[in-house]
């Protein structure tokens, strides 16, 4: 099985991603949380990643396509995958098909969960998150402990620096311009199925249930 989430920054990709994975037993592949990874270890990738992800640029495609297939070709991976965060351009998408093709597979499900700019913005600029288990927390709708540490693995619970003002300005902007046109690709493909993001993460959840089975 493998699904694509797709979405703008903050449409709640990486919240609905643990009940899909645990519906699949597939892992959740998420681009920006292995970027996250390597730039908190200071690997040679983190550092070239760093100064576009706190601009809110996209890292360059040659990058991630390698990201990616590394990540695929291990073991986990073998039963399907669920993808967060990537394809995120034209290029990272046909570079990903014809990968896919080499190896006799295709994507089963691309999900696009959909919710308005500007509570878009209010999600993200609320934003909080695990260092450790990169669960996901905000101020209003879901508060992390008042120590900020993660119940789940102990990690410092944070904010990250692309969740400023202007970095999640110009993100917005990145993914209207690079990552919108993949709507049209997917739906020309027939995979997509179109998802109501705007409601309660519960209703979210219930309704990526019903579009998926
Ligand atoms: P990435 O980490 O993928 O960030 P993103 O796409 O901007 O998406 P987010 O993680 O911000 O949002 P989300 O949809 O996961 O929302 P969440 O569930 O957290 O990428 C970061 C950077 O890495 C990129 O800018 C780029 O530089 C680089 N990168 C990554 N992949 C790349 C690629 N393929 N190519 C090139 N560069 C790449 O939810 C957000 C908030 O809302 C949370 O606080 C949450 O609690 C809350 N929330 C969620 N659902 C609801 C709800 N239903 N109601 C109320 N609040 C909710
Ligand atoms: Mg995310
Ligand atoms: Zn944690």
């Amino acid at each position: 099985m493998i699904i694509v989430l797709l979405g703008p920054p903050g449409t709640g990709k990486g919240t609905q991603a643990t009940a899909i994975k645990e519906r699949y037993g597939i892992p959740h592949v998420s681009t920006g949380d292995i970027l996250r990874a390597n730039l908190a270890q200071g690997t040679p990738l983190g550092l070239e990643a760093k100064a576009y992800m706190e601009k809110g640029e996209l890292v360059p495609d040659a990058l991630i396509l390698d990201l990616v297939a590394d990540r695929l070709t291990l073991p986990d991976c073998q039963k399907g995958v669920l993808l967060d965060g990537f394809p995120r351009t034209l290029a990272q998408a046909e570079a990903f098909d014809r990968a896919l093709v080499a190896q006799k597979k295709a994507i089963d499900h691309v999900l696009f969960l959909s919710v308005p700019e500007d509570a878009l913005t209010r999600r993200l600029a609320g934003r909080r998150v695990c260092r450790g288990c990169a669960a996901t927390y905000h101020v209003d709708f879901n508060p992390p402990p008042a120590s900020l540490v993660c119940p789940g693995c102990q990690g410092e619970i944070y904010q990250r620096a692309d969740d400023s003002q202007e970095a999640i300005r110009n993100r917005l902007k990145v993914y209207n311009d690079l990552t919108d046109p993949l709507i049209g690709y997917y739906r020309e493909k027939a995979y997509l199925r179109e998802v109501d993001g705007s409601e309660s993460p519960a209703r979210v959840a219930e309704a990526i249930a019903r579009s998926l089975s």
